[in-house]
């Protein structure tokens, strides 16, 4: 049986990079050619919605072709095998989490395969392309965009988050730089509540020093070496 029984997953961009996803920051400051606040911030959508669409197309059609790698597979067989509580915190869009197998997930940025409207607020399945031409299948209203949290807003389920973090024994990270709160903070939250944090990543995060242990290597290699020790 494993020494924990209360833990928490966080996964960032790192985790799908080897399954073909690139990550976010590249050293030319740029998000696959554009600047992240024209496509990922509410005032980009607005001076230009369908430049927004297109890149969320051409994201999610990524997304979808790309296959779970041995690091979401870990995690998945992790889950089932595990007696305790369990819960995976992504910050990531796409569905290689699920699609690997797990079931408790919480996406806080959101996810490519579901749109929502600006007015209604209403959110569907959604897995192919968007435009400004869209209607929201609530309020018939020409007010759809990606569900996908922008820079400057919400992250979802935070209380959920939060009350998992403050309840756990240990927190793991994997694959995210520690650059974009509220996520860069989990591990001091989870930290001051005495749990053990440990980070799994390509190299030190911006928050290392927040974390007890560190390993550092593919996401595809310390993954599943790390969880198969766990249980
Ligand atoms: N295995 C493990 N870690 C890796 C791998 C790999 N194969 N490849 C890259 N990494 C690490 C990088 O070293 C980096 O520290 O993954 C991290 C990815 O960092 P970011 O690109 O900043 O991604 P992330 O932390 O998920 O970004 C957070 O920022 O742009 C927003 O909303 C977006 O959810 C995103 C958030």
């Amino acid at each position: 049986m494993s020494q924990f029984q209360n833990i928490v997953v966080l996964t960032g961009a790192g985790i799908s990079a080897e399954s073909g996803i690139p990550t976010f920051r590249a050293s030319d400051g740029l998000w696959e050619n554009h600047h992240v606040e024209d496509v990922a911030t509410p005032e980009g959508f607005a001076a230009n919605p369908q430049l927004v669409h297109q890149f969320y197309n051409a994201r999610r059609e990524a997304a979808k072709s790309a296959q779970p790698n041995p690091a979401h597979i870990a995690l998945a067989d992790f889950e089932t095998a595990f007696s305790g509580n369990y819960l995976l915190v992504t910050q990531n869009v796409d569905t290689l989490h699920e699609r690997a197998g797990s079931k408790s997930l919480i996406h806080m940025h959101g996810q490519l395969e579901q749109m929502k409207c600006t007015k209604c607020e209403a959110n569907w399945a959604f897995d192919g392309d968007s435009s400004i031409d869209d209607k929201c299948p609530h309020c018939n209203k020409q007010t759809t965009r990606p569900d996908i949290v922008w820079f400057g807003e919400m992250p979802y389920q935070m209380e959920n988050i939060w009350a998992a973090l403050d309840n756990c024994d240990l927190f793991v990270a994997i694959g995210t730089s520690g650059s974009v709160y509220p996520a860069a903070g989990f591990a001091q939250i989870a930290a001051r509540k005495g749990a053990q944090c440990v980070e799994l990543n390509l190299e030190p995060s911006n928050v290392a020093g927040d974390f007890t242990d560190g390993h550092y290597g593919l996401a595809s290699d310390i993954v599943p070496r790390f969880f198969s020790k766990l249980l």
